[in-house]
């Protein structure tokens, strides 16, 4: 790259705004890819509508958020796993992150919590919201928090668990969601980083679930009314 490209990039960079509100927008309209375009577990193939978002891709978008995080972050920083559903974005995230330490300048200091994190029961939000997990969250206080989510739907999950994580002290808490469902059920709340932003429907794959199956599938899929019924939860 020339010298001059570089510096328009940093300029760009620069003025970026601290939280990022930017994020991939697949519409309503979107034409999803079938099945039979890449490779789907025969255990599932029935219980799927499409592919909404093949792993190669959100792997390449992963690595744009790990890029714009490492330029906004201070140090040390805390990166927090929401469990179940953020553990393979929270991997891919923190390989990406690794890989710019090793590699850059300027690098940071960052630490591993997990915590967890249970509102959903079929595909229905059931409006109660459990944490459970870390009991050391009193050694957050004065860090950096990214807070590593799969998917925020009502967003009612992480203003509950932001309320609970500011009374730490932390010194700065941002969120990176996987996905941003468009629902009507939203209550407004928008992470920092987005990777997706998706339509309204139930997804399943790459760690998300429907009652603790589909996690085992490689790429975001939207589930179809056979799989919800074969894997409703016995109420
Ligand atoms: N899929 C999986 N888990 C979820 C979803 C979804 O669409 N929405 C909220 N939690
Ligand atoms: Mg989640």
């Amino acid at each position: 790259m020339m010298a001059d490209d570089e510096n328009k990039t940093d300029e760009k960079r620069s003025k970026s705004p601290q939280s990022r509100t930017t994020s991939i927008v697949i519409p309503d309209d979107y034409t999803s890819y079938s099945l039979d375009d890449f490779c789907v577990p025969a255990h599932y193939y029935d219980d799927l509508k499409c592919v909404l978002l093949p792993k190669g891709l959100i792997l390449d978008r992963v690595q744009r958020l790990a890029e714009d995080i490492c330029h906004d972050i201070s140090s040390p920083l805390v990166a927090l796993c929401v469990l179940k559903g953020g553990y393979q974005f929270f991997t891919d995230l923190l390989d990406c992150i690794k890989n710019h330490n090793a590699t850059s300048e300027k690098s940071f200091q960052m630490q591993v919590d997990f915590i967890k994190v249970k509102s959903y029961m079929n595909d229905q939000s059931t409006g109660v919201v459990n944490i459970m997990g870390s009991d050391n969250l009193a050694s957050l206080k004065g860090k950096s928090i990214l807070i590593v989510e799969d998917i925020i739907d009502t967003g009612n999950t992480m203003v509950k668990l932001l309320e609970t994580i500011k009374k730490f002290e932390p010194k700065q808490v941002m969120v990176a969601s996987l996905l941003l469902k468009r629902t009507k059920r939203s209550n407004g709340y928008r992470p920092n980083y987005t990777g997706f932003e998706i339509p309204d429907a139930f997804v399943v794959g790459y760690a998300l679930d429907y009652n603790e199956y589909f996690r085992d599938l490689n790429h975001v899929c939207i589930i179809n009314e056979r799989g919800k019924k074969r894997y409703a939860a016995n109420t």
